[in-house]
């Protein structure tokens, strides 16, 4: 329980109103008039945001406000904007409301109770057995309670696992690389992203936790009236967003943290990866297997085997041959190289990057300031560069230069949790936040953050494109800089069915450029799975098959023609469709809202899709409901209100229903809704193959409108004014017709538009 004591007075200082309790003042801000921050400053004065910088500051506060503040009943104060109220009363409480007074959310003035029973006698027990034994104490340090309703359903905080419902689970934020199957009991991943958005009948609204330091969700688990969010050191420093639904509350996050900005087109191509092509020789029979059976790919991505003994920006000789010859090689048939880099940089006298860093200081410290810190990955004793300070990064970023000269196309930064193989990095291990020293307990769940930043900033710097980085661990706001994947995965059909609420819950969470490894990374894939992991992946914006050193080989063929045509099918289904996940990609700038979206995001008055897990929408105008089971030939479809018309056969089906689709292995059910004009380009083997001069405009019977974009799909011109923008509208007769919106010089026009209409 809280109690900062009585309000003794408070000042007004533009949108912000400081007010002093007894024992603590609490600065409250009206960012917008959707966005309210809570500042309580028990550690620092300042708020130390990674997510949020002062750019995205400035865009947020060009909104402005429309703010009235009042002395409510019992001394409170009431701050009133456009569209929030929040009272803040005696003990420090902070509560909100819409501005017509509706409640949006209360904190709770209780006592935190536990359900959770450890019996101390039997804890060495339970650990002989290798059992979990966990900290059942409630109160941290940092800590915010909130009453909530009890049919409220909570979404986002990234790629933890369980269902798209978050309510009644716990979870941790602490960026952890735990291999074992990721389980529903998980309460941490590779990903710190303390942003919920809770659905309730009056209205939707979100929360935004700003703090590094290990952190706790309980999702109305321990008490199915309240949530809590907790931390062990930090701010309480918090964001209340309104925005009425859920894509309103979406909109207002990513106006705080930033959208991931448009990526190169073909970055949102297919990709084949495996921990394991040791060689060129492997690198090239995939690429040339690609070609050979007409499967669309961007890249075949060099894995950790392509360094020298993993030496970080260094090249493996002797099985790949000269650096970039392979590459010049493949570019011929359109292949992109993309090659992982980790953080951990081997110690070894003569290494240069050992050598720079350790002269420079660039890397972690221990506790004691003696030494730099040292922990074994995959070249063994490593030290962890400090990733925190601009220095560092710009170093990082311009050793990036000799990846880039050889050809290299993108960079996959993986292990940056960061991952260490003789145990955790102590809590003191020294590193620094910018120029302010710090310890690993405040930077740990950054550190994948700040090495994306020096990947992206890196790469932009050398090549002048929108850079393809692709990260495991992050943290809010890391999608300015950065897609996701959600790292090892397993080829187990529980992995299958979880892609869906994680992908979903991560789009809400701001990462609308994500995929998993498709047919799972550990363990052994089946023809079966693999087939179904394509059909429903097909429209991932991050789009790879990746596998284990030790596993099967995951490529199509590897199982026969069947599953390879079925493969085919589905990949060729995805770049069909590639203007269309462009075209949201380029809304996303704007709105910030996902490619690959749960039900409830666009229907969140209907009871049946607020934890509905095995469907998605692409965008508002695309329903999928892949078959997600082993054996299952017929699917239970759920379509929310309105029609929609089957994809592959035009058959009509009214909505708010279930009904059963028959679902052979090579079909996975695809519906459009009623209404819905689409961008389609006919399939090509990878982006570049040819100029996508034709488009399909692609309506159902009753026609519509839709706005499509287009630019050179590589650089920043877009920024400048260098693309088209088209209006297409298809009326219930069946013509077409376009309008011009915007028009460049440098990027052409379609040669020919044709309407395709569903029957
Ligand atoms: C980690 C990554 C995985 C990669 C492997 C070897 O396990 O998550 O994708 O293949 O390291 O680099």
């Amino acid at each position: 329980m809280r109690d900062f004591g009585k309000i003794k007075e408070y000042a007004i200082d533009g949108n912000t109103v400081t007010i002093f309790c007894e024992k603590q003042k609490i600065i409250v801000t009206a960012l917008t008039d959707e966005i309210i921050n809570v500042f309580v400053p028990t550690w620092s004065d300042e708020h130390r945001s990674k997510a949020i910088e002062a750019a995205d500051m400035e865009r947020v506060l060009a909104k402005g406000a429309e703010l009235k503040i009042s002395e409510g009943k019992d001394g409170s104060v009431e701050l009133t904007t456009g569209a929030l109220k929040a009272v803040i009363s005696e003990g420090g409480y902070v509560d909100f409301y819409k501005a017509d007074g509706t409640v949006l959310s209360l904190e709770y003035r209780g006592e935190r109770k536990s359900r959770k029973v450890l019996n101390m006698w039997d804890v060495e027990l339970l650990k002989a057995e290798g059992h979990e034994v966990r900290d059942t104490s409630l109160d941290k340090p940092v800590q915010c309670v909130r009453i909530v309703d009890k049919n409220e359903s909570f979404y986002g905080l990234g790629d933890k696992t369980g269902p798209l419902d978050k309510r009644s689970y716990e979870y941790e934020d602490w960026n952890s690389d735990i291999p074992d199957a990721h389980t529903d009991q998980f309460h941490a991943l590779y990903k710190s992203i303390p942003f919920i958005i809770c659905r309730k009948d009056e209205a939707s609204y979100g929360l935004f936790y700003d703090n590094t330091f290990h952190g706790y969700f309980d999702m109305a688990k321990e008490n199915p009236e309240y949530i809590c969010f907790s931390a062990d050191n930090g701010n309480l420093d918090y964001y209340f967003f309104g925005g009425d639904t859920i894509p309103g509350v979406i909109g207002n996050y990513t106006l705080l943290t930033g959208c991931a900005p448009l990526p190169q087109l073909w970055t949102l191509g297919y990709h084949q990866c495996r921990w394991g092509y040791a060689s060129a020789s492997d690198i090239r029979t995939i690429a040339e297997k690609f070609r050979e059976l007409d499967i669309p790919c961007e890249s075949v991505q060099y894995d950790i085997d392509y360094m020298n003994g993993y030496r970080v920006f260094t090249w493996n000789e002797k099985d790949y041959g000269p650096a970039g010859e392979l590459f010049t090689e493949l570019a011929q048939k359109g292949f992109k190289p993309v090659v992982i880099i980790d953080p951990g940089t081997k110690r070894e006298e003569g290494y240069f990057m050992f050598e720079e860093g350790t002269k420079n200081g660039y890397f972690f410290r221990t506790a004691d300031n003696s030494e730099d810190y040292v922990n074994a990955v995959w070249p063994g004793d490593s030290n962890y560069p400090d990733f925190g300070r601009k220095e560092v990064r710009e170093w990082w970023g311009d050793h990036l230069k000799y990846l880039m000269d050889i050809g290299v196309q993108g960079i996959w930064d993986d292990m940056n949790e960061p991952a260490s193989f003789n145990g955790p990095l102590p809590l003191d291990v020294i590193g620094h936040d910018e120029e302010r020293q710090t310890t690993h307990e405040e930077l740990h769940n950054v550190y994948g953050h700040f090495m994306a930043k020096a990947t992206y900033d890196g790469i932009k710097k050398h090549t002048g494109k929108r850079p393809l980085v692709i990260t495991r661990a992050c943290y809010s706001g890391t999608q300015k800089y950065s897609a996701v994947w959600t790292g090892d995965n397993q080829s187990i059909w529980e992995h299958l069915r979880m892609m869906i609420p994680q992908l979903c819950n991560l789009g809400m969470s701001g990462y609308p450029i994500a995929g998993t490894d498709i047919g799972g990374f550990g363990g052994d894939t089946t023809p079966e799975l693999l087939c179904r992991w394509i059909e429903a992946a097909a429209f991932s914006t991050f789009f790879r098959n990746h596998s284990a050193n030790g596993t099967i080989f995951q490529e199509p063929w590897n199982f026969g023609e069947e599953v390879t045509d079925i493969y085919r099918k589905y990949v060729k289904l995805h770049y069909t469709f590639l203007p269309y996940i462009y075209d949201l990609l380029h809304e996303e700038q704007e709105n910030g809202l996902p490619v690959m979206r749960p039900l409830v995001m666009h229907y969140e008055k209907d009871p049946i899709v607020f934890n509905l897990n095995d469907e998605f929408l692409v965008g508002e105008k695309i329903l999928v409901a892949p078959v997600v089971n082993p054996g299952e030939m017929v699917r239970k479809v759920y379509l929310p209100e309105g029609t929609w018309y089957s994809f592959w056969t035009g058959e009509k089906h009214e909505g708010k229903r279930f009904f059963l689709e028959e679902a052979p292995l090579d079909h996975c059910p695809i519906y459009i809704k009623a209404g819905s004009v689409l961008p389609i380009y006919d399939s090509v083997s990878y982006v570049g193959e040819k100029k996508f001069d034709r488009l399909t405009v692609l309506a159902t019977p009753e026609g519509g409108k839709m706005e499509h974009y287009q630019d050179n799909g590589e650089d920043f011109d877009y920024l400048d004014g260098e693309y088209n923008l088209y209006e297409f509208e298809v009326n219930s007769e069946g013509e077409l017709s376009a309008k011009i919106l915007h028009e460049c010089k440098t990027v052409e026009k379609y040669d020919k538009v044709r309407l395709a209409v569903l029957s």
